[in-house]
């Protein structure tokens, strides 16, 4: 292969596990040949010890050259007010898509064929911060005032980028998630604006909404009946957790946040400093974070690959974390995975 056909990423080591997960990571990509050219930089607590700053410029620069990043977990450094790297991140790249895919990979679990997505929108609605106290009296907390912002043009880019996904990744069912009964404005026009997008897609896509409460019921009972999820941000938030509870925890879920000029992909999990450098971590989700990757920049043979041996590690080689009731180290399970990809 040429170095040109090599597509430029960043690469996050980031806080506690985070060295060792993008580490075992790499080495997997590194055994399926990925075209990748890492630049490898700092951010959260490692980027305030080697440039003070949790985002360091040249973090940024690197992301605004590459538009494709995967990233290790950052832990937001406690005092100096620093702001959280993760929803800097998504602002300073406008990342409007947030993608979380919750498949079943370990048999015996409550559910057994579970294969959904849950798209989100991620930077408008509820999370915009427009949000005050009203003072009455000698309580200057008395009431508490939260508005939404929705935007036609938010609703759209969010409908056509989960539409396109469909198409792309061969789904059959879109399931638009809203509360247009009660916030009749603020999700109406959700719900109005992906109808109306999904009107291009007739006779591709099949298309159904639910009230979210409802919904959450259901992705409990049975969610089979599910395929992709597509809704407002903070519903997205709430539900996206949900779904990775059903495939046994943050532990094995990857996530994706995609804007139009960049795409930075990672596990769902946090730092988890309480086993830091001992070796243990699974570095599972954020495999499945590189294969999201590698779908993202068109390699689904490497992508379908990699999943395919985490899923051979897992089930038939039994070879399985402490998280997952297993012996094995992080180099265990990264040599297994690389094992199946040579063999
Ligand atoms: P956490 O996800 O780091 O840990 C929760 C529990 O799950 C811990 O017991 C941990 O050992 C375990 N765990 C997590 N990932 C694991 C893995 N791959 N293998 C084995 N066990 C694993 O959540 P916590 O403790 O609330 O947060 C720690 C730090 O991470 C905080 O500073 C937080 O801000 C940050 N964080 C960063 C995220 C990101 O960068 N996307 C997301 C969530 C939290
Ligand atoms: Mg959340």
């Amino acid at each position: 292969m040429t170095r040109a056909a090599k597509h430029p990423a960043t690469l996050i080591p980031g806080d506690g596990i985070g060295p060792e997960i993008v580490e075992a990571t790499v080495e997997v990509l590194e055994a399926l040949q990925a075209p990748l050219e890492w630049e490898t930089r700092a951010a959260g607590m490692a980027g305030v010890e080697r440039h003070g700053d949790p985002l360091p410029a040249e973090t940024l620069d690197s992301i605004r050259r590459t538009k494709l990043a995967l990233k290790g977990p950052l832990t937001t450094p406690v005092g100096g007010g620093y702001r959280s790297s993760n929803v800097a991140l998504r602002q300073t790249f406008d990342l409007y898509a947030n993608v979380r895919p919750a498949r079943t990979l370990l048999p015996g679990g409550r559910y057994e064929d579970i294969d959904l997505v849950l798209v989100r929108e991620n930077t408008e609605g509820y999370y915009v911060g427009f949000e005050h106290y009203v003072p009455i009296g000698g309580d200057p907390h008395a009431v508490a005032i939260g508005a939404g912002v929705n935007t036609r043009a938010g609703c759209r880019r969010i409908a056509e980028f989960a539409f396109d996904y469909a198409v792309r990744h061969k789904r059959r069912k879109l399931t638009i998630v809203h509360k247009a009964n009660i916030l009749k404005a603020l999700t109406g026009i959700f719900l109005e604006t992906v109808r109306e997008v999904g009107r291009q897609y007739e006779g591709r896509i099949e298309i159904e909404d639910r009230i979210v409460d409802a919904c959450a019921m259901q992705l409990v009972l049975n969610p089979a009946q599910f395929d992709i999820l597509l809704t407002t941000n903070m519903f997205g938030d709430i539900l996206s957790d949900l779904i990775a509870g059903l495939v046994g925890g943050l532990g094995m879920t990857p996530g994706a946040n995609i804007g139009r000029d960049a795409a930075i992909f990672e596990a769902v999990h946090g730092s988890a400093p309480d086993i830091a450098g001992q070796g243990v971590a699974n570095p599972v989700a954020l495999m499945l974070a590189a294969a999201m990757m590698l779908d993202h920049v068109d390699e689904h043979d490497r992508a379908r690959r990699l999943r395919d041996a985490i899923d051979g590690v897992l089930r038939q080689d039994h070879v399985r974390t402490r998280d997952l009731g297993g012996q094995a180290s992080t180099r265990d399970f990264t040599r297994a995975v690389v094992r199946r990809l040579r063999g």
